[in-house]
């Protein structure tokens, strides 16, 4: 299922100076729904995921724990971050870490290209250096410290103290690219999305930029400057590279002709670097801007921005082992809008749980598999006539599938799901309308109550289409009991975008039990939390 456009998504590379939190597995779980979406589309998909190695707080960690840079990194990547994907289902097509040769290699190799063509000179620079941002702070992005930190100027993000830099180094000459990258914002209002984020980004260069320092010499991890091994390459100028290193810049032409250019979802926490600074970088080098980039907004925990540093993070691990990976799945894409902030809580995630997943969906599919079951020796009925209620479900059906679908393509991911369950809304009600253990009671009413049967099983079939990208355990579940493998072929081969179109599942398919897709949950949550 290759044949489509090409959609290469990819996430932040993460720093594996720590082990990840549910922000990390946002993050992961919206790139993973988006690029699930469109491989089931038939659109020519890859998602790239990984660790972003290099850079001060990767070193001084390390050092911490009297281990050198590489062997934290290893470590850390072996222990959670390649875990986490597990943990959440991604289906990634690659894992980048910055350490690999591919990417130093051709990091290199777009650097000295930029050396070259004259957009690289030497330069002093004295700054505020952020570690925990691994960024120079301007004056204005200081706040004063309480606590520990009283009487200093700390970073407003990590509430630590900043460091004063002098250093002579390398300079990228961004400050050409101002006109460019207006420009640009101007003629592709898409670029940067959501809106809020196009404009503090226009309103953020208009203000003009300034050269980028993208070296340091008073450490050596990070990959060497090609032409001056004394300095090593500025952690954020090697990261965004990642993009495409990964899909084989400077040595696999086929594949980065195929790939690129791709879209890059991040955090808004990091939208300035990817937003000005990473398409400033391609123009350089004469290579194309990303299609899209896109900030989603931020979690919060008890109001704040939950961070490893500020002592509020949760561990993927701490939901999914009592709830499941695909609740944790649902619940970050449905609750939240995509591209705002959305607050966490035990009880939201417990209230949506119990009321969307378990008695919404869970329970209208094993209903109606049982109804199956017990009316017709478990074999879906052959529809008779189609009445005005049955009609109504084909169109909700339809509907849902084609909005869907155009969410998704603004990345609208709850608005997506929020269509989608239309249909789980709809069935419920058409089967308390249509009473099929009434219409059980009096033979004169088979053949409607086969039509019913068969327009709610039809209907399970398009919901577990729909979302199987979502919840790919219960909607892989749901698949086997409907007996639709054999009849259709495996799930993850039906085409998403013909998901709406009604009659597909025959009659006569046999149908198998199913347990419960999202059982009780007895256990008290959040005590750890
Ligand atoms: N290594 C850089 C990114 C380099 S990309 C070329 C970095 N890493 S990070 O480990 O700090 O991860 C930041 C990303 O994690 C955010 O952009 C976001 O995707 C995710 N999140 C971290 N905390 C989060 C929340 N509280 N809420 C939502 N997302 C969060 O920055």
């Amino acid at each position: 299922m290759s044949s489509g456009a090409s959609f290469y998504l990819t996430t932040p590379i993460f720093y594996p100076s720590d082990v990840p939190h549910i922000g990390h597995g946002y993050t992961e779980v919206a790139a993973d729904v988006l690029t699930r979406w469109h491989r089931q589309a038939g659109d020519d998909t890859w998602l790239l995921t990984g660790t972003d190695e290099h850079g001060q707080k990767m070193l001084r960690t390390a050092t911490a724990n009297d281990m050198t840079p590489g062997e934290w990194a290893d470590k850390l990547v072996q222990s959670s971050w390649l875990p986490l994907l597990d943990t959440l289902d991604i289906a990634n097509d690659d894992f980048i870490r910055t350490t690999q040769e591919r990417h130093e290699t051709s990091a290199q190799a777009f650097l000295q290209k930029l050396y070259d063509d004259g957009f690289i000179y030497t330069g002093d620079y004295e700054g505020f250096y952020c570690v925990g941002c691994e960024e120079y702070k301007q004056s204005s992005e200081l706040v004063e410290g309480t606590g520990p930190f009283e009487g200093q100027r700390v970073c407003a993000i990590h509430s630590k103290p900043v460091e004063l830099l002098h250093e002579r180094n390398y300079f990228f000459r961004m400050s050409e690219f101002q006109g460019r990258l207006l420009a640009l914002y101007e003629e592709r209002p898409d670029f940067v999305q959501p809106e809020s984020a196009r404009n503090e980004v226009v309103s953020f260069v208009k203000q003009g930029l300034a050269d980028l320092s993208i070296s340091r010499s008073s450490f050596d991890w990070g990959i060497q400057v090609p032409w001056d091994p004394s300095h090593v390459v500025y952690v954020w100028f090697d990261a965004l590279l990642n993009y495409i290193t990964a899909v084989g810049y400077g040595r696999d032409d086929e594949q980065f002709a195929r790939r690129w250019p791709g879209i890059q979802l991040v955090g808004k926490d990091i939208l300035r670097f990817h937003a000005v600074i990473w398409p400033a970088m391609l123009m350089a080098a004469g290579l194309e801007v990303p299609k899209h980039v896109f900030a989603h907004g931020w979690l919060l925990v008890g109001g704040e921005k939950m961070s490893k540093s500020k002592l509020t993070g949760i561990a993927p691990t701490q939901i999914t082992d009592v709830f499941g990976s695909d609740a944790f799945r649902y619940y970050f894409m449905r609750a939240i809008t995509f591209g705002q902030d959305g607050s966490f809580s035990w009880e939201d995630l417990s209230a949506r749980y119990q009321a969307e997943l378990a008695n919404g969906f869970g329970n209208l599919a094993s209903r109606v598999l049982a109804m199956v079951a017990r009316y017709f020796e478990g074999r879906v009925p052959e529809p008779g006539g189609y009445e005005a209620a049955d009609e109504a479900i084909q169109r909700t059906v339809a509907a849902a599938a084609q909005d869907a679908d155009a969410a998704i393509e603004r990345f609208a991911i709850n608005e997506a799901l929020g269509a989608v369950w239309t249909i789980v809304e709809e069935l419920n009600g058409y089967i308390t309308e249509q009473a099929p253990w009434v219409l059980a009671k009096d033979p004169a009413r088979r053949e409607r109550l086969g039509t019913v049967l068969y327009t709610a099983t039809e209907g399970l079939r398009a919901l577990a289409v729909l979302l199987s990208p979502v919840i790919p355990q219960a909607t892989a579940k749901l698949w086997t009991a409907l007996g639709a493998e054999p009849q259709l072929g495996p799930l993850a081969e039906q085409r998403i975008r013909a998901a709406g179109e009604w009659g597909q599942l025959p009659a006569g398919a046999t149908v198998g039990a199913l347990v419960a897709l999202f059982p009780r949950i007895e256990q008290e949550i959040g005590a750890s939390a």
